[in-house]
């Protein structure tokens, strides 16, 4: 298989080209490395022993799109390449827009163009909106995100949802991420967030890494076990290997057409104050912390209902938050400017 992986230098592309390389697909990655590093693909290739095809360039410009998929005989595009940054995605929306969905529109024409028609597509739980109860499964309605970045996720869902509708040949997966977290076993690839970090375990990390003075835990009133918010962590390396499951599904399911989405994650629910302790315990060390104001926008709890992932694609999270905190720990004690500076 020669699969096209956009955004591949990223966290979870890394992780997910790695999964790819030993599962003996031929990876061709494209990233304009604006969130992310080469050194993460160079890790990837001497933990692999193989090599990767990579291209710099940028999903919004049709024209070097055009040129990777005539050169390169792709049958399936996994497309990660994204802004991510939540809060941020309110500061500067139409950036978000642009990147996100004017983006994927442009890989999307060019896939059509070379007619190619295996999509893989990096969603999130957030499209599940606030109207949604918990646990989250794919049968329910698209809900409202609380953020621009959220949006872009439910627009590209619905623009797969179209572009399945027009043509009857394409084959669409997004996979619903809930809470990716952690690092390859071997401490050499993991996330190296620019600046400071928005999410909990990067920003955990650098606390315990002398980066960062303390920990702020955004709200611990909520209507929750233990007052703090409840999230989905499951393992980067799970999530990668869910990619790899999803490709044989559709190489497995020739007959599918249309569009299919598989939320990724454990089906459990864990708060803020149980991270704490879990990585204290993995570390063997205290965290500073305080509890601070509510963050904009969170919500108290979701999970995943990963059922159908589990049924369907034979896939399941499988490593325990445990293992979650201790491969975070590896990577960021080894590495603690990330890929900067080593
Ligand atoms: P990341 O920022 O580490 O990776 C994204 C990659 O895309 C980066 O290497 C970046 O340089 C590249 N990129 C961004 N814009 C690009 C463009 N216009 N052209 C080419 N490359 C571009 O993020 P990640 O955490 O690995 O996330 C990957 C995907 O998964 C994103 O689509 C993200 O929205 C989605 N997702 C992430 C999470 C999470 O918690 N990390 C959860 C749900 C969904
Ligand atoms: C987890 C919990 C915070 C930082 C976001 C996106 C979601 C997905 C993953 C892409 C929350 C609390 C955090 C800190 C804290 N991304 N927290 N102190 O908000 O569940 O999800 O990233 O699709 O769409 O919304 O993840 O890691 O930011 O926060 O107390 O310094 O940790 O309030 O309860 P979140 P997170």
């Amino acid at each position: 298989m020669n699969v096209l992986v956009t955004g591949g230098a990223g966290y979870i592309g890394s992780h997910t080209v790695l999964s790819l390389l030993e599962n003996n697909c031929n990876v061709v990655v494209f990233d304009n490395l604006f969130n992310s590093s080469i050194e993460s693909i160079k890790r990837v290739e001497s933990l692999t022993g193989k090599s990767v095809t990579f291209i710099e360039g940028d999903i919004r410009n049709k024209h070097q799109l055009s040129n990777v998929f005539s050169s390169h005989n792709i049958d399936t595009v996994i497309h990660f390449a994204a802004l991510k940054a939540v809060g941020e995605s309110a500061q500067i929306p139409l950036e978000y827009y642009q990147n996100n969905v004017h983006g994927s529109v442009c890989l999307l024409e060019a896939m059509a163009e070379h007619k190619v028609n295996n999509f893989i597509f990096s969603s999130s739980a957030t499209v599940y909106g606030e109207e949604n109860e918990v646990p989250y499964v794919e049968t329910m309605k698209l809900g409202t995100p609380s953020s621009p970045y959220g949006a872009t996720k439910v627009m590209v869902e619905r623009i797969m949802a179209d572009t399945a509708a027009s043509n009857p040949h394409f084959r669409g997966v997004s996979l619903r991420y809930f809470n990716p977290i952690g690092a390859h076993e071997s401490g050499k690839i993991g996330e190296s967030p620019k600046g400071i970090p928005n999410n909990l375990l990067p920003y955990v990390a650098q606390v315990m890494v002398g980066k960062r003075e303390k920990l702020s835990i955004f709200g611990s009133d909520y209507p929750t076990k233990d007052g703090t918010c409840e999230r989905d962590y499951l393992h980067v390396m799970d999530l990668a290997e869910g990619h790899v499951a999803a490709m044989k599904w559709l190489n497995d399911n020739q007959d599918f057409a249309g569009v299919e989405s598989f939320n990724l994650g454990t089906g459990n629910g864990v708060s803020v104050f149980e991270i704490v302790t879990a990585f204290e315990q993995a570390v063997d060390k205290k965290i500073p912390y305080e509890v601070s104001p509510r963050r904009a926008g969170d919500l108290p709890a979701f999970w995943a209902n990963a059922t159908k992932a589990n049924d369907a694609l034979n896939w399941q999270a499988n490593r325990s938050l445990d293992q979650m905190m201790v491969d975070t720990w590896r990577w960021q004690s080894a590495n603690p400017n990330g890929y900067d500076e080593d």
